[in-house]
């Protein structure tokens, strides 16, 4: 029996960083105190940075890729872990500083690991993966910052169709809230619907810029677009209101005013997934098994090989993943 494995590792390919599936034996993993046998991965839009070359996310070389990971525990020098635990890594610099999950197997800190919540299975944590536990930290932050209140006034959700997005969707429509989606993909609408959005706004309109302070239509918003939407959105904030920031799908740079600070007290808080603290973690993860819906889940997910990450890569840049792709590290 040969003791090597398949992997995605970035290397540096003529002068860039680039993907490939290569083979990899445990001996070779980092010396961290659990060894996993994981079962899945997932792409989010990092990854695409990662895998394409076209983000400089691996912070040294050769780096597994891949910054989710669920599986079972298979060796353990930590009291908190034995083998037969079933667990979720998410972040914590994996893919950028550390080894990550795009691979049969890891070694992990035992710090970095969840126990996965009995609400789902291995394939349904990474379903959710970073971008469905980052919508639950946003929706975690807006409900803490007190503003949003169920049945009342419009939350809104940016890059909707995308896997934050859709998770928001879902998630604050279980909550009662009214969400209006922004996505650039009509045919989306049907399937938004599904997940509980009841209205839509077509996300050209967000792209154009707009004054500093427009009508007020949203009481909180999840974004996940950054730039002139994110602007647009905070500027038609409600007094008072909040939106949770998370990514920049259409741009990193943020062309607005502080006027809606200023006169509308409008709060704009920001998120990061990769290295929150435990707490927020596990409250993220309980709202997701107590609110997302697992046959709404599935619905919002497919499952690849690894073997496909390069195209999979092109396609979440692209804007072209509707959803969460989850990845069979076997394949
Ligand atoms: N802060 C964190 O810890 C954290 C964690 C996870 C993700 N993120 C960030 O959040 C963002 C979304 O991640 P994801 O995994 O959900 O990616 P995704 O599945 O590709 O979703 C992004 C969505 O944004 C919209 N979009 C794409 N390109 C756009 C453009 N040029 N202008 C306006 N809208 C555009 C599309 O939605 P429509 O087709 O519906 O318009 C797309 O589906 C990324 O920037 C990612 O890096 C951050």
């Amino acid at each position: 029996m040969t003791d090597t494995f398949s992997a995605m590792v970035i290397d540096t390919v003529d002068g860039k960083p680039r993907g490939a599936i290569r083979d990899l034996t445990k001996s070779e993993l980092p010396d961290h105190d659990v060894l996993v046998e994981i079962a899945y991965s997932t792409l989010n839009y990092k990854d695409g940075l990662a895998i394409s070359g076209k983000g400089k996310i691996a912070r040294r070389m050769p780096m597994v890729g891949g910054v989710d990971l669920s599986g079972t525990v298979i060796e353990s020098r930590s009291a908190d872990w034995k083998p037969g635990d079933k667990v979720i890594v998410n972040g914590w610099g994996l893919s950028e500083t550390e080894w990550g999950g795009y691979s049969r197997y890891q070694r992990l800190k035992p710090e970095w690991l969840i126990r996965l919540p009995e609400a789902f299975s291995l394939k349904q944590a990474m379903a959710i993966g970073t971008a469905g536990y980052t919508a639950a930290l946003c929706v975690d932050a807006l409900e803490k910052w007190g503003t949003i209140k169920p049945g009342q006034g419009e939350v809104l959700v940016t890059g909707a169709a995308g896997g934050v997005g859709s998770v928001a969707v879902a998630l604050l429509a279980a909550r009662g809230y009214v969400v209006t989606a922004s996505t650039g993909r009509p045919e989306t609408h049907d399937y938004l619907a599904a997940l509980g959005a009841t209205n839509f706004i077509d996300r050209a309109t967000l792209q154009e810029k707009g004054g500093p302070l427009q009508k007020e239509r949203w009481t909180g918003g999840v974004d996940s677009v950054g730039s002139t939407t994110l602007a647009n959105a905070l500027s038609q904030t409600v007094r008072g209101g909040a939106i949770a920031a998370c990514g920049l799908a259409g741009g990193a740079d943020l062309p607005g005013t502080v006027l809606p600070h200023i006169l509308r007290s409008v709060t704009l808080i920001g998120v990061d997934s990769v290295m929150a603290p435990m707490e927020q973690r596990l409250s993220a993860w309980s709202r997701l098994a107590r609110d997302l819906d697992t046959a709404k889940l599935d619905s919002m997910t497919t499952v690849e090989p690894m073997s496909k990450l390069p195209e999979l890569a092109d396609a979440i840049l692209a804007g072209q993943i509707r959803g969460r792709v989850v990845i069979d590290v076997k394949g």
